[in-house]
């Protein structure tokens, strides 16, 4: 058994003082935000590694998926997946819009593509899909239904930094995709996101929004917020940025780890890969029923093995906050997906260890 708990997930973090040399940098300026060198570094050096035409670096992914509605002025009805963090359905309800569920495919955990265009009605202005796991949405799919139906697409792309289509960033499709930076993201600034779109205009507004609504010559022009990156969570995210490429690979080799040691075991699914390539930044599994997962669930804590029901519930069920609609697939899903640790600074025999573990497990 592990000395110390083994937890779903750890920050990757660049050495030390490679974080500090770059505050010295911020200490001697005495800049510390209003869209600093840092933040803009940032900026220019992520579109650089992404292959992307710009990205607005913001406090954290739920206020760029509020900011995606503001520039995209939406009122009215979102088409969204219930298989998702609140954070997609928050963001929709703060700009005062409804959120619509659309059920999710049984395998890939996305938004199911033909079942958006039944729940279409004459208030429906976009569709918020997730690429959930990182493992991209059927974007050809949905585009044809929002260019025939004349709708906006935000993608909810918390999960995709990394993740591409036909060699493309996942983050360039829909009008515009918002991701975190959060400490658990593949590339985390501790807390952050981004806006990102390839309309020239749509991204000059984005940057206006996130700046109370200011245009260069200090007029407000738009309904803004606060959603300034500091230079502080910037300095973080240049220094992660270098090890960017390592920890991508290092997630793809346990990921296919756990793959090779978990496939054969009898009762045990896992998230089909069908469009384009994911980041491998989660390893979700998929039991057979609820009472299996919970019975793994037990075992690996009894070794202080944490892993974590995510996402669950599926969110259509927060009856608190939502009028209630089942939506069987997702609340299925969500009932029996758990989340095996994976990240940078696991061990390769944690892994093994945790496969073994649940290769023991009598279900
Ligand atoms: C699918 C999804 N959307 C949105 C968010 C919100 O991102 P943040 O925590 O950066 O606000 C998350 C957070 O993990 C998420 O998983």
């Amino acid at each position: 058994m592990p000395d110390k708990p083994i937890y779903v997930t750890q920050p990757s973090l660049a050495p030390l003082e490679e974080y500090v040399e770059l505050l010295k940098g911020v200490w001697n300026s005495g800049i510390l935000t209003h869209n600093g060198p840092l933040v803009q570094q940032l900026e220019k050096d992520l579109a650089t590694k992404l292959g992307i035409q710009n990205f607005v670096a913001v406090t954290n992914g739920t206020i760029a998926l509020q900011m995606a509605i503001k520039a995209l002025e939406l009122k009215g009805e979102i088409i969204t997946t219930p298989f998702t963090w609140i954070a997609t359905v928050s963001a929709i309800k703060w700009e005062g819009c409804t959120p619509v569920f659309c059920d999710i495919e049984p395998d890939t955990f996305n938004i199911d593509p033909t079942k958006i265009e039944e729940l279409i009605t004459e208030n429906t202005v976009a569709i918020m899909p997730v690429h959930v796991f990182g493992n991209p949405c059927d974007v050809d799919a949905i585009d044809v239904i929002a260019k025939k139906h004349n709708l906006k697409v935000i993608y909810d792309a918390a999960h995709a930094i990394g993740s591409t289509y036909k060699g493309k960033s996942i983050l360039e499709f829909g009008d515009i995709s918002a991701t975190s930076l959060h400490a658990t993201k593949l590339l985390n600034t501790g807390e952050g996101g981004g806006c990102v779109t390839t309309n020239k205009e749509l991204h000059e507004k984005l940057k206006r929004i996130r700046f109370f609504g200011h245009n260069e010559d200090k007029d407000v022009v738009e309904d803004g917020c606060n959603g300034k990156m500091t230079e502080i969570h910037a300095a973080l995210g240049l220094a992660n940025l270098k090890y960017y490429d390592a920890v991508l690979a290092d997630r793809k080799y346990k990921y296919n780890l756990y793959k090779e040691k978990l496939q054969s075991v009898e009762g045990l699914g896992f998230q089909s890969l069908k469009i384009g390539k994911p980041n491998y930044s989660y390893f979700p599994v998929l039991f057979r029923s609820e009472q299996d997962l919970l019975s793994v669930d037990e075992h690996l804590k009894q070794n202080n093995v944490y892993p974590r029901r995510y996402f669950w519930p599926s969110v259509n069920t927060y009856k608190r906050i939502l009028e209630y609609e089942r939506k069987d697939v997702s609340e299925d899903i969500a009932s029996r997906v758990l989340c095996l640790p994976l990240f940078y600074k696991e061990a390769v025999e944690d892994v093994l260890f945790i496969a073994e573990l649940i290769r023991n497990t009598k279900l």
